[in-house]
């Protein structure tokens, strides 16, 4: 399946060849491989250098671990993301170690964590799927979460997997071509709503 992203200017292949599927093969994710995916996160950058990221993984191969995980996505993710032969959730503290004060940025920061773990499983061939369809309170009571830490987002990860195996209407959107807002919409300068000259 083909979804290339289509831009206007050139963008590196991890970027435009990323995309969130629903199909997972079934083949392990070596342990190894999901390291690599982690310490990608670790080195992302974030504000005062809080790190303020945490994730939680599950591997199918754990049984009641990775039964515990899918548990705490909402039933319409849980349909397929069962077929992910890994499950991850990402936490964000909510303030600063060192001060106290609330950090306004680290949900931010959890997503350029994500993004370089998504990247990497790019560049070793895996896809992920993120997921804002989780159950913050089920995992809070599961995994003993502090209350310092916000439950932000589910990733299914995997080798991509054949479409052909998912529900009609899951398969009908597998296929669909990505869109995007033109940059236009995007991209601002002088002015809000003013489109930036980009050449
Ligand atoms: C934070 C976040 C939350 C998302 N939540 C869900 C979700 O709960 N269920 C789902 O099926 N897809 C979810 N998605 C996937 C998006 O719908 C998908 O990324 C978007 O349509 C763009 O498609 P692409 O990633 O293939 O380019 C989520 C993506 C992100 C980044």
């Amino acid at each position: 399946m083909n979804k290339l992203a289509e831009t206007h200017y050139p963008i590196h292949d991890l970027l435009a060849w990323r995309w969130s599927p629903r199909a997972f093969a079934d083949r392990a994710v070596e342990p190894a491989t999901l390291g690599a995916l982690f310490e990608a996160a670790r080195w992302a950058a974030s504000a005062f250098n809080e790190q303020p990221w945490r994730f939680i993984v599950a591997r199918r191969e754990e049984g009641a671990c990775y039964r515990q995980l899918l548990e705490c996505l909402v039933e319409f993710n849980q349909g397929w993301a069962r077929h992910a032969p890994v499950l991850i959730l990402g936490l964000a503290k909510r303030t600063y170690t060192q001060t106290g004060e609330i950090n306004r940025h680290g949900w931010h920061d959890l997503g350029l964590a994500t993004a370089q773990l998504v990247v990497q499983a790019t560049a070793l061939g895996l896809y992920a799927h993120a997921m804002a369809g989780i159950l913050p309170d089920r995992a809070r009571e599961q995994y003993a979460i502090p209350d310092d830490f916000d439950v932000v987002t589910g990733l299914a990860l995997g080798y991509l997997g054949d479409a052909a195996t998912l529900p009609d209407d899951l398969r009908e959107r597998e296929g669909a071509p990505r869109q995007r807002r033109p940059l236009t919409e995007l991209v601002f300068s002088g002015g809000w709503n003013a489109p930036a000259d980009l050449g």
